[in-house]
Parts: C-alpha cells; sequence; structure tokens
C-alpha cells in the first residue's frame, strides 16, 4: 500500500506524535506499505516534493514539537484558481497523486486543512484526515490533538500574571490564541483564574467590562486579569460584518482589540492596564501527556482505517471513543463555544464576568 502523508496550517504540540502512531501501526499491520511525506503541507503534493519515509523516520518523535514534514498555509480559495497554462493547484495535487500511485493521503490540519481534503476526497483521492489543532474548532470531535497542551502553556502564563498584577495593582489582559473561536481562551482562563473571560462567541459590552473591574478594585481586589482571545470583539464590532470589521481593524493599525481595550480601561477606570499577547509559545514545544496519549491513539486509530480502506473521513474522539466523521459532513464547519456551554455557565455561577450585563 503506498501511502501520502502531509501536515498543514498552523503547527501544534503533537503532529509528529500522530505521524508516528501511525507509522507504527502501517508498518506492522498493512503489507508492503511505502510512506512518502509531502514537504510543507498541501505546497509538497502541489509541487511534487517529497520524501520517502521509513520506519527508522519515525522513531524518537513521541515527544518531538513541531512537524518533522513541515508546514505552510495554502487556503482553501485558491485550490481552485488556474495558473497561465489553465491549472489550478487542485489539478496538480491530484496528478502527484496519481503519478506516484498512491493508495490513499493522510492529511494532519485544522479547519482549513479539512476543506482541502474534503476537495480532493470529491475527486477520487483516497483521504483520512486527523484533527489537529489548538483552537478544538473541528466539528464533530470533542477534542483535537494540541489543544490541551496549548491551555496548559497558556494557563502557566496567566498563573505567572497574578504576582506580577498584584505587586502593582493592575490590571492585565493575556491575550490567547483563537481567532475564530475562544476554546482555548475559556478553558485557560478558568485554569489560570482569571476575573474575566473574552471570548468571540461572547461579544463584550465595554461599559460592562468596566463596571466589573471596578467594582472589584471597590471590593478590595488589587488586581485583575482578564483572559482576552485574540478573535474577542466589542458588540459595536459583532454588529458589523466580517469584511467590515477587518477593515475597520486594518485602518486603525491593530489586528486584536487588546491594545485598544486596555487603554481604553486604563482611561475609564485610572488603573494601570498592561497586555501580554502568549502567541506562538502557545503552538511550541513538547505534547503533554494526554496529548501523547490522544495523538497515539487517533494516529494508530487512522492507520486501522487506512488498512480496512475507509476513506473520505477525519478521525474524531467522541463521547469517550474515537470514530471517524465524513469529510463532506464536517467540511467547511466550525465548533465554536455556545454561550451556554457547561463551562461557561460554570464560570459565570462563580462570579467570573464574560464582559455582558
Ligand atoms: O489555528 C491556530 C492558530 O494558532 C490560531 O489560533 C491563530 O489565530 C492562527 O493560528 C495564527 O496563524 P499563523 O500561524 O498564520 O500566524
Amino acid at each position: 500500500m503506498k501511502i501520502g502523508m502531509l501536515t498543514s496550517g498552523g503547527d501544534c504540540p503533537g503532529l509528529n506524535a500522530v505521524m508516528r502512531a501511525f507509522a507504527k501501526y502501517a508498518f506492522s499491520h498493512i503489507a508492503d506499505v511505502k510512506i512518502f511525506g509531502f514537504l510543507n503541507g498541501y505546497t509538497g503534493l502541489i509541487e511534487n516534493e517529497y520524501e520517502e519515509l521509513e520506519e527508522k523516520d519515525f522513531e524518537n518523535l513521541l515527544l518531538a514539537g513541531g512537524t518533522m514534514l513541515g508546514s505552510k498555509r495554502q487556503p482553501f480559495k485558491l485550490m481552485t484558481e488556474t495558473d497561465g497554462n489553465n491549472r489550478s493547484k487542485l489539478d496538480k495535487m491530484k496528478e502527484t497523486y496519481k503519478n506516484l500511485g498512491l493508495d490513499c493521503l493522510i492529511t494532519l490540519g485544522g479547519a482549513g486543512t479539512h476543506k482541502t481534503a474534503a476537495l480532493l476526497s470529491a475527486e477520487g483521492c483516497n483521504v483520512i484526515g486527523l484533527p489537529k489543532t489548538i483552537d478544538n474548532d473541528i466539528w464533530g470531535t470533542d477534542v483535537t490533538f494540541g489543544f490541551e497542551t496549548a491551555m496548559e502553556t497558556a494557563t502557566l502564563c496567566i498563573d505567572k500574571m497574578h504576582s506580577t498584577a498584584s505587586s502593582h495593582g493592575r490590571i492585565m489582559l493575556v491575550e490567547v490564541m483563537g481567532n475564530k473561536v475562544g476554546w482555548l481562551t475559556l478553558y485557560a482562563g478558568l485554569a489560570g483564574g482569571a476575573d474575566m473571560i473574552l471570548i468571540p462567541e461572547i461579544p463584550y459590552d465595554e461599559d460592562a467590562v468596566v463596571e466589573f473591574l471596578e467594582k472589584r478594585r471597590k471590593a478590595g481586589a488589587r488586581y485583575s486579569i482578564v483572559a482576552i482571545a485574540e478573535g474577542a470583539m466589542s458588540k459595536e464590532e459583532a454588529a458589523l460584518r466580517k469584511k467590515e470589521r477587518l477593515a475597520l481593524r486594518a485602518a486603525r493599525g491593530e489586528t486584536t482589540v487588546t491594545q485598544r481595550l486596555a487603554r481604553n480601561i486604563e482611561a475609564r477606570t485610572g488603573v494601570e492596564t498592561r497586555t501580554q499577547v502568549i502567541g506562538y509559545l502557545q503552538r511550541g514545544g513538547s505534547p503533554n501527556p494526554y496529548d501523547r496519549a490522544l495523538c497515539t491513539l487517533m494516529g494508530s486509530y487512522a492507520g486501522e482505517l487506512a488498512e480496512k480502506g475507509k476513506f473520505g473521513v477525519t478521525v474524531a474522539y467522541s463521547g469517550g471513543r474515537v470514530t471517524y466523521n465524513s469529510l463532506s459532513d464536517i467540511a467547511g464547519k466550525a465548533k465554536s463555544v455556545p454561550p451556554t456551554h457547561p463551562m461557561v455557565r460554570a464560570a459565570k455561577s462563580i462570579g467570573i464576568s464574560f464582559g455582558v450585563f
């Protein structure tokens, strides 16, 4: 069996661990297996850049951060655009798949990767997806690999904010990754003891933010910690169309609202307010023990699916068991935080604010 493999989109801890588990399963259960690793995500498949990987190439990968294959973003909307020779990236990928005589392609990636995987599958390639992302926003799976480790990193960062915020009696806004969804901010905010959690799914009201922080101050709190998602937005911004919102932010020279909100809070409360962007630290390093176990489960299961010839699917972990969903069912959907999610309700029940009245 000839198997292609690639890692696409933003990296996360656990990519190597999943590939290791898949390969260990494949080399021991599937006859005459050959694995070809495409370099830098779909780019390798488009440009016909790959390496044949042997069993030994998958050794010592369980703890290794990043991806040994390299990763790159290849926007889905450009996949069918044709070049001067009237060929699209999709055409080129199908050509590589066919010329190499692949029996299947394993794609490790997030929402965008899954859209392209579904397209390749609809075009006749045998694809098995694996749900990677620190954002935890893949439809149909309770958890994605990389999320837990990123949560741990973000939590450690929020933990460390408490002492310095307390020393100076400041308000600290800690920006957590998650442009479209707030899972990481919600969980790390809860785990790190944030006083306020601002996520894209619950647009904040600046008056409510200020009132809450002032109330805490008056009640004797020396400092406050706000966990704010990259994609957090005010209720005014939420009323705009996405295009208008992005244009407004571009005109203001900002990609996230964090700095502006901090300035406004300081101006309105008179309390020194600082920001901390955690950024790519959340995507770096070794997967934590939970992710290592999850990666082993998901990677070996993808091997089992390949062995059985079950294609056009992506691996999921749902209701305590490993399973799969059809790529066509999940592509283009995002799993966002329901404002009535039990974690949101629990947070509210102990006095954590979401920046709304
Ligand atoms: O999808 C993962 C993620 O880390 C998001 O949380 C973040 O908004 C985005 O990737 C950053 O992407 P890039 O690597 O292109 O800067």
